[in-house]
């Protein structure tokens, strides 16, 4: 019998299934020339080889067959996962129209009548294998794209946690300056009050001396006393009992000024915690407020709308950033002085943090851009555009939102909606 050359790229493997050995070697000869040829002489010797690690391309399966039939072979390979996708070509003498249905229902791709011309099988047979190698290349693309999509997620992730980094980098540089500043101003004087005690100490220790002296004289000089009494003036006794005490009491406050920042330092970073907590964020909102109003935000008057709010379910340090960054843009944009008011307040599940400002506003077009990473309308140098891409970042792990009005001109309100638990 003549067939034409199928144009197959490698050998793709077909198993035969058929009682008749005639069958089989006829078939088997014709479709050996092209494809790599297994034989079952039984349904449940099929069911054998194709659990086997070389799994057929394609199936021809005679349907009578003593013991298990065609249609009962099919129906276990459809029940398996790892067999069902292997196409099915029923090869068989039943050639009624009900029959080529049930075959085809069960889930054949295609119904041969026995006998047939080689041509004609040979023709079906290239058909399917070319489907079964469409299909396959189409799932090796999908599991690609699938691995691609997840590579690119983690990578996201990945430059997004990066992202957050320099930003959380940045805002503790801004930080450290503003609190190196306040820091300084106190450390100043103190240094300076300790340099004037110093001297003052000299001059008393000297009049002390005199004293020690005086005492020690049997009987005392005449001219000793008026000595003592030109000393005392000269060390001007009087203004040290009065400015001494000034000094100790300047020195105290500065010191104490530089622990309360120190201490609002502490519960700004919340360094012993970096757990969930439930917490007041009106204490949050304080201790921020502590650290942000200093020299560079005086130009701001603060003014504080508290509600009533319930203690809530959060990462207190992440939040305070977030109330940082809202606090930070808004002083930004005030030029000269303005005012900002934090509001707060809840519904049944939910609190809100409103953060607003009488500045510059922001132009409607740019409002759909400011949670972007690096958008920015500062000069070069003066913002990276990370604040609002990281505060909304944490806002929504928090599992909250930004929402943000603005008009140009007349100031921008942030409002942060946080849930009140977690769960
Ligand atoms: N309260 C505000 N009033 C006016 N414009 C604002 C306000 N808050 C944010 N913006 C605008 O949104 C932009 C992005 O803010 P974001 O905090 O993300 O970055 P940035 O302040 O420019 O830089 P960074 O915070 O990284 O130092 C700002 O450049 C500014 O144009
Ligand atoms: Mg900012």
């Amino acid at each position: 019998m003549e067939s034409e050359t199928p144009k197959t790229d490698s050998k793709a493997t077909i198993l035969l299934v058929d009682d008749d050995s005639i069958n089989l070697s006829v078939f088997g000869q014709c479709l050996m020339v092209h494809y790599a040829v297994l034989v079952a002489t039984s349904g449940t010797r099929a069911l054998e080889i194709v659990q086997g690690a070389l799994k057929p391309d394609l199936i021809l399966l005679d349907v009578m067959m003593p013991g298990m039939d065609g249609y009962e072979v099919m129906a276990q390979l459809k029940a398996n996962p790892a067999t069902r996708d292997i196409p099915v070509i029923f090869v068989t003498a039943l050639t009624s129209d009900q029959d080529e249905e049930r075959g085809l229902a069960l889930g054949a791709v295609d119904y041969i009548y026995k006998p047939c011309h080689l041509s004609i099988l040979l023709a079906r047979v290239r058909t399917h294998i070319e489907l079964k190698k469409a299909r396959d290349r189409l799932t090796d693309q999908n599991l690609y794209l699938e691995a691609e999509v997840e590579r690119r997620h983690l990578e996201n992730q990945r430059m997004h946690l990066q992202l957050l980094q320099s930003e959380k980098l940045a805002a503790i540089g801004q930080l450290a300056a503003g609190v190196a500043h306040e820091i300084n101003n106190p450390l100043g004087f103190v240094y300076s009050n300790l340099s004037s005690l110093n001297n003052y100490f000299q001059d008393l220790f000297v009049l002390l001396g005199a004293c020690e002296r005086l005492l020690g004289q049997h009987p005392v000089a005449p001219d000793a006393l008026q000595k003592m009494r030109e000393l005392k003036q000269q060390v001007d006794l009087d203004f040290l009992r009065q400015d001494i005490p000034d000094l100790i009491a300047e020195s105290k406050q500065g010191l104490s000024r530089v622990r309360d920042i120190i201490q609002n330092l502490n519960k700004y970073a919340q360094v012993d915690s970096a757990d969930w907590q439930l917490v007041d964020l009106h204490e949050c909102l304080d201790s921020t407020l502590n650290i942000f109003y200093n020299e560079s935000n005086k130009h701001c008057t603060v003014r504080k709308e508290y509600g009533t709010l319930p203690e809530i379910a959060c990462l207190p340090s992440q939040l305070n950033q977030v109330f940082m960054s809202l606090l930070m843009n808004a002083a930004q944009a005030i030029e000269t002085e303005g005012n900002i008011i934090i509001r707060t307040g809840c519904n049944d599940s939910r609190v809100w943090v409103d953060i607003a400002d009488n500045g510059q506003g922001i132009a409607p077009e740019h409002l759909t851009r400011l949670f972007e990473p690096f958008f920015t309308t500062r000069a070069v140098g003066q913002g990276i555009g990370l604040g609002l891409s990281a505060a909304e970042s944490i806002v929504r792990s928090h599992h909250g939102n930004i929402e943000v009005s603005s008009k140009l001109g007349e100031g921008s309100t942030f409002r942060v909606w946080l849930p009140i638990s977690q769960n």
